[in-house]
């Protein structure tokens, strides 16, 4: 071989190897609303801050609407390792983190202040410190936001309205238990099943954000919406510690900053949609019923606190309602 043909060849080869040390690794990131609702608007800034300060070394691959399946799958899936990062709501999160149940006591924060301050504050952050041991690395707390009920039937204003109602829950004993002092027929399913049960009658309703409820369209198969505003729904940013555990701690510090501004712009989405959501609702067909008598549903779940108490310890519970 000429001595051309050699540098040629070494040239081709350097060219090569460079260009693929600088492919980056692509993060497979899942969530169950829209690229445009609150869950993509938090991963979307999440992704582009770690592309940013890694020098693109890591980009993400979004799967929008469910389309690595349910909350609880996609969870399995980090801890396997087949799914990288994760924007969930804590709705089954607690079957595999038994710490995260406590914030998903219904009507345990008075507003989003509140309940922003807990989640930032020492109580949130030492529930992210038990999800290691579980095999699933949580980056920040993000946000879904207060439910509200919606359903096919009628007006919700006290707990008697809502009794005997066919209602989607999450799979979540916390508030399947609280609902059911309402008289509400729990009926817990996998988001991804929801609209069509909705639509074909299977249930007769279903609690959730208005982000959620605008993003997912539930004005075309449900007539009501009532602003009961009975849980708090966290969410959570997770990774997979297949990811985490090959990162640098310089990238470790870069994933953690992009959590807590993917969290910030999450939850300015959930804001702005609280503000502008319910009227677009309305205009889309829902009949809104705004003033909920918030007393009587708080009295009717009485005998779910009991339980909560002797579960959760009646002090940590406390811990949290005293956070101003
Ligand atoms: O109702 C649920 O399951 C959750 O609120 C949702 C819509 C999947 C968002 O986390």
């Amino acid at each position: 071989m000429k001595f051309g043909h050699i540098a040629a060849a070494c040239l081709s080869l350097a060219l090569g190897t460079a260009a693929f040390a600088q492919q980056p690794t692509v993060l497979k990131i899942g969530y169950a609303t829209s690229k445009e609702s609150h869950y993509g608007v938090g991963s979307t800034v999440f992704c582009e801050e770690v592309e940013k300060n890694t020098q693109n070394r890591f980009k993400c691959q979004h799967f929008a609407n469910s389309a690595l399946g349910g909350e609880r799958e996609q969870i399995e899936a980090i801890q396997l390792g087949t799914q990288d990062l994760l924007n969930t709501s804590t709705g089954p999160v607690g079957n595999f983190v038994p710490e995260v149940k406590i914030v998903d006591i219904p009507f345990l924060f008075r507003d989003y202040d509140h309940a922003r301050k807990v989640m930032d504050g020492p109580i949130g952050q030492d529930i992210l410190t038990k999800f290691p041991s579980k095999g699933i690395i949580a980056l920040a707390w993000t946000e879904n936001g207060f439910r509200h009920m919606t359903n096919s039937k009628r007006d919700i204003v006290k707990p008697t309205d809502a009794a005997g109602l066919k209602m989607r829950t999450m799979e979540n004993k916390v508030h399947m238990d609280g609902y059911r002092t309402f008289g509400i027929l729990p009926t817990p399913m996998a988001f991804p099943e929801l609209f069509g049960a909705l639509q074909q009658g299977t249930v007769d309703g279903q609690e959730n954000p208005i982000p959620v409820i605008l993003s997912s369209k539930f004005s075309q198969v449900q007539k009501h919406l009532s602003l009961t505003g009975h849980v708090y729904s966290p969410a959570l940013l997770l990774l997979s510690p297949k990811v985490w555990n090959k990162l640098s701690d310089a990238d470790k510090k870069v994933f953690t900053e992009a959590a807590k501004k993917a969290s910030i712009a999450q939850r300015k989405k959930v804001n702005d949609d609280e503000n502008n959501g319910i009227a677009q609702l309305e205009k889309d067909g829902m009949k809104v019923t705004r003033t909920v008598d918030g007393t009587a549903f708080r009295e009717a779940l009485k005998p779910a606190y009991v339980g909560y108490a002797k579960e959760f310890g009646a002090d940590n519970i406390k811990k949290i309602t005293d956070v101003k």
